[in-house]
């Protein structure tokens, strides 16, 4: 019997890396940030002065990546680059370079290879669609795209890095314009995925809410 998997799936600011994390620390699973190796092979690819539509070179740098993840930290060729994996330029690349087939083909093994006993909680946009199929649990978290925007720039402000409430705005828009209309693993929820909306909720009502799916298919044994 493979692991079970509690995929959560959504736009980008829905809290569902913080939700995710929380879940997994919870209920002492591994946690995958699928997000995190794609902005990992932006950061790659910007730094070696790859183009961000280079098909082919970025498959290729995505099957030899040295991209390691130490308790809180990510490495990237051994440095710790957890920080700048984080700016809004990062993660506007990661969108621009996870449009290519090739790309995600090539980061595939990498995200499954998180599946391990007793349990992988794992966040992104086709985890239930494409990388765990078969997970036990599947959630659709969302969100308006005012209140990520809010709680994008909280969380950046806090990290001290530069933000600026309207582009956070427009960026968030053009990254689910992006996210949703490509042709590959398009950003929608599954047929058989649970969509919560997370606008009025706080992270906590979240949690709660999914620990009680978790336990009601059987995943868990109480919350
Ligand atoms: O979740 P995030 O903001 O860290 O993700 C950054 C970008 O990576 C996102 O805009 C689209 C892409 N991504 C993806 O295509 N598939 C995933 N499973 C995770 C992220």
């Amino acid at each position: 019997m493979s692991a079970p998997i509690i995929a959560i799936d959504g736009p980008t600011a829905s809290g569902k890396g913080t939700v995710a994390g929380r879940i997994a620390e919870h209920l002492g699973w591994h946690y995958l940030d699928s997000g995190a190796i794609y902005r990992l092979l932006a950061l790659a690819a910007l730094r070696r002065g790859i183009a961000l539509e280079d098909e082919a070179e970025l498959a290729e740098l995505a099957s030899t990546l040295d991209a390691r993840f130490v308790g809180e930290s990510i490495l990237l060729d051994g440095e710790d680059v957890s920080l700048e994996l984080r700016r809004e330029e990062t993660g506007n690349a990661a969108s621009r370079l996870a449009v290519l087939p090739a790309v995600r083909e090539a980061l595939l093994a990498r995200q499954q290879a998180f599946r391990q006993v007793p349990g992988l909680v794992a966040d992104g946009r086709d985890m239930g669609s494409v990388v765990f199929p078969d997970a036990a649990l599947k959630i659709f978290l969302t969100a308006s795209a005012e209140a990520r925007a809010e709680r994008r720039y909280k969380q950046l402000i806090e990290k001290g890095l530069p933000a600026n409430i309207t582009s956070l705005l427009q960026d968030i828009q053009a990254r689910d314009a992006r996210d949703s209309a490509r042709a590959v693993a398009p950003l929608k929820p599954c047929e058989d995925a649970v969509v919560l909306d997370s606008t009025a909720l706080s992270i906590e009502e979240v949690i709660r809410q999914i620990l009680v799916l978790a336990s009601s298919c059987g995943l868990i044994a109480s919350v």
